[in-house]
């Protein structure tokens, strides 16, 4: 693949698309240790044929992303909780941490790196960071645990609604995406692998994506392909589903706070699918989606529409604009939750 060009990019027409820029960080694990770690011009990984990343799924990930704010400043988003959340994401499948100060060390030299990459603020685009763990241990037992290899790239996308939020339509499914007692609270490819299928199906039918519900009961909302699901219910609370497969949204626990300061009272929960009725409001939310309007969720051929199927509801805009001013420097957020990226 050919390297990418700053200059040859439209920043106000970018979708949400791999481009192979300049650089990349890149540390491997082996003997015990993590080695020093450094950028890289190289965008392919070498490693063994028995590498127990591609049999047995070894390898986990996160998405995060940096703003460019107004001032031509550069800000990360509690980068902090990604660097945690790849640890559990490890724990769980038993790799080798990545150490969360050099994660932040790593997410920061690499923005810098690609600096000429991040979207201007006018855009609303932003630069995504795709951090990655893998076990390259050359086994085939069902055991890694000796060599790895972490990267960060980057990559730009454009704003998720150039026109302004719009509702879309969901669907749930018959399928599962993780268990109780799986790896639904691990960032990890294999729950995606399982969403794959029924996403596609959802698409093909004409829907945005799938809304998963529970797998005992199939009945508790979970959460959609690669989002945490919200309603606010008429009294005018923010609800989102409690649930151990599911996976822990910093931008659900950030909302969580936003919603708490708005004054929402917010909550997690058991939402049950017969249960739509009691919201005024609905959406979808995560570093991708940012805030997504649901405009209606179809159960069993039924289509439940909640505020409306073209307008922004008034709660969920509220909650975007605040969420997106603190990301792109506009506001004053909580402490830490915006991080500058030094330039020099
Ligand atoms: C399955 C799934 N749920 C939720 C989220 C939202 O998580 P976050 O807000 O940390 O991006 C994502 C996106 O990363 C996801 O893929």
């Amino acid at each position: 693949m050919t390297k990418a060009k700053a200059e040859d990019l439209d920043f106000d027409t970018l979708g949400f698309a791999y481009h192979d820029l300049p650089y990349r960080y890149h540390a491997e694990y082996h003997n015990g240790q993590w080695g020093p770690g450094e950028l890289s011009t190289e965008s392919n990984l070498s490693m063994s044929e028995a590498a127990v990343a591609l049999h047995y799924g070894l390898q986990a990930f996160e998405g995060m992303k940096a703003y460019r704010r107004q001032d031509g400043g550069i800000n990360l988003f509690r980068p902090i909780e990604n660097a945690k959340r790849l640890q559990r994401s490890a724990d769980r499948l038993l790799m080798e941490p990545f150490p969360v100060d050099r994660f932040v060390e790593a997410a920061k030299e690499v923005v810098k790196a690609n600096q000429d990459f991040v979207p201007p603020y006018e855009s609303g685009g932003a630069l995504y960071l795709r951090p990655l763990l893998i076990d390259t241990t050359p086994n085939i037992g069902l055991h890694g645990g000796q060599d790895f290899t972490f990267v960060i790239f980057a990559t730009p996308v454009g704003a998720y609604y150039p026109g302004g939020l719009t509702p879309t339509s969901f669907v749930t499914s018959d399928f599962d995406r993780a268990a109780h007692g799986g790896t639904g609270q691990a960032k990890v490819g294999g729950n995606y692998a399982a969403s794959m299928l029924p996403g596609k199906k959802a698409h093909d039918a004409g829907y945005s994506d799938v809304v998963y519900l529970d797998p005992i009961h199939h009945e508790y909302i979970e959460e959609l392909g690669s989002a945490n699901f919200f309603g606010i219910t008429k009294e005018g609370q923010f609800q989102t589903p409690k649930s151990p497969s599911i996976l822990p949204s910093i931008t659900k626990f950030s909302l969580l706070e936003i919603a708490r300061e708005q004054g929402l009272n917010p909550i997690e929960t058991s939402i049950s699918i017969n249960d739509l009725d009691q919201f005024a409001e609905a959406g979808a939310m995560g570093t991708a989606a940012v805030i997504s309007p649901v405009g209606s969720i179809t159960h069993h051929g039924q289509k439940h529409v909640f505020y409306s199927e073209t307008e922004v509801a008034p709660v969920t805009q509220k909650l975007y604009d605040r969420l997106t001013a603190i990301q792109y420097g506009d506001e004053e957020g909580p402490a830490g939750w915006a991080v500058d990226v030094p330039l020099d």
